[in-house]
């Protein structure tokens, strides 16, 4: 899973953009990225070493934008796309455009109608009712959702008696933000059973990803937990095996959602 790339470079915010919090971090980085072009050669050289498949992550400033920086994407050889509709810090894209069921159907149909490779959409927490911004990417051509992004969020210094961050807010990631990104894969596959859900917040050990595929997820991301531990990745999976055997359960799949069943 990539950072965001759009169509062309951004330099992002100005220190601070990252800050530490009580179980947390926020961040407002602004999405710096070098524009597809030149993540195009960094996708390629990727597949070469990979043993994984390899999804980017995309944004624009507009249905086309999205669809070009997707195309050029897995044209350099992305396997899926995941488009950051929900990045709560940059304006005129991310939580405008997802925020929005008429502008996210929008973008989602464009991409669709443009890439073959499997879509993904990422949402954002910071909506009162995620199950209709679901409802509209499905409906829109989404093959999976990832849930969630960061919750807006601010840190004030006492001192100097100013907001920590350049840009003032930003985004909170990390264990404090676990319970409501867990929420919202509640939710949603309460709503679509159907629905791929790659669960996404604060999930920083094996019984989080548990509970994220218990509450309806079949895969999970992690983020912050990887600026602690950078092994993160293998200790979970293995701390889930442990789990499957103690509970005599031979795969992911059969534990997706049963929290959900009486
Ligand atoms: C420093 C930082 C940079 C991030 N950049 C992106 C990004 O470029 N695109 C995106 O979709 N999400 C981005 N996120 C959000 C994460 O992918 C994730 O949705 C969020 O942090 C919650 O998961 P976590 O608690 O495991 O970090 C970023 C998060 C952090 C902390």
């Amino acid at each position: 899973m990539t950072k965001s790339v759009g169509l062309e470079p951004r330099v992002g915010y100005s220190n601070p953009t990252v800050v530490q919090v009580e179980a947390g971090l926020i961040n407002a980085m602004g999405l710096p990225n070098p524009g597809i072009d030149v993540y195009a050669q960094e996708i390629k050289f990727s597949k070469t070493i990979l043993r994984v498949p390899l999804i980017v992550s995309v944004f624009g400033y507009s249905a086309e934008e999205y669809a070009l920086v997707a195309k050029r994407a897995v044209d350099a050889g992305a396997d899926a796309v995941e488009l950051n509709v929900s990045c709560p810090h940059v304006k005129q894209t991310g939580a405008e455009i997802g925020q929005n069921p008429q502008f996210l159907s929008d973008v989602v149909q464009m991409v669709k109608a443009t890439v073959s490779k499997p879509l993904i959409v990422k949402l954002s927490p910071n909506v009162s009712d995620i199950t209709l911004l679901a409802h509209a990417a499905v409906e829109a051509g989404a093959d999976a959702l990832t849930i969630v992004n960061t919750l807006k969020a601010i840190a004030i210094d006492t001192e100097t008696m100013r907001p920590i961050l350049s840009n003032v807010k930003g985004g909170l990631s990390g264990p404090a933000v676990k319970p409501v990104a867990l929420r919202c894969v509640y939710d949603i596959h309460e709503a679509y059973g159907d629905v791929p859900i790659i669960g996404c917040g604060g999930i920083s050990d094996w019984r989080d990803a548990v509970e994220f595929f218990l509450a309806g997820a079949s895969a999970i991301q992690i983020g912050t937990a990887v600026a602690v531990d950078t092994e993160v990745f293998q200790t979970i999976n293995k701390g889930v095996e442990t789990y499957m055997r103690r509970k005599h359960i031979g795969s992911v799949k059969d534990i997706v959602g049963l929290a959900h069943h009486k």
